[in-house]
């Protein structure tokens, strides 16, 4: 007889622990709403004006803002090409090579030293 009473006391916690782990089927019925909220697009007046400007802003404002780039001293080319480079090499900017001098040539036009 002990180990009937032992049987019957392990279903009776065994069913405890089941119904614990059960979800109930109320949680089913949960209705999922999504929200929109406005968001503010970059301002196209933080972009890139002018002859060659296409080359920067397709592959400089991915991280930071334009004015990252204007507020700097007026920098010579070899001080722009260093800044790119480093853009490239430190911060992983995913630059095609193909498009360093058009974005070296803009800056250095736009906010180079004379
Ligand atoms: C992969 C992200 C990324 C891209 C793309 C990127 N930058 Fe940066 N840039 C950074 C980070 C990170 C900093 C440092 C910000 C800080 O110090 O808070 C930075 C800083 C700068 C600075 C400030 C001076 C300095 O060296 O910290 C200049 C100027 C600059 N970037 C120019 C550019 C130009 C030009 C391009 C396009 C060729 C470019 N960035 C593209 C990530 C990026």
């Amino acid at each position: 007889m002990q180990s009937f009473s032992n049987s019957r006391w392990a279903a009776a916690l065994f069913a405890t622990l089941a119904l614990g782990l059960v979800p109930l089927p109320v949680q089913a019925q949960t209705t999922l709403t999504l929200k929109t909220s406005s968001v503010d697009l970059p301002d196209p007046l933080h972009q890139f004006k002018g002859e060659g400007a296409d080359a920067v802003n397709n592959n400089c404002l991915a991280c930071h803002s334009a004015e990252m780039i204007q507020t700097q001293p007026k920098l010579n080319a070899a001080t722009w090409t260093a800044e790119v480079n480093k853009m490239i090499n430190v911060m992983k900017a995913p630059v095609d090579k193909a498009d360093v001098a058009a974005i070296v040539n803009y800056l250095v036009a736009n906010y180079g030293t004379k």
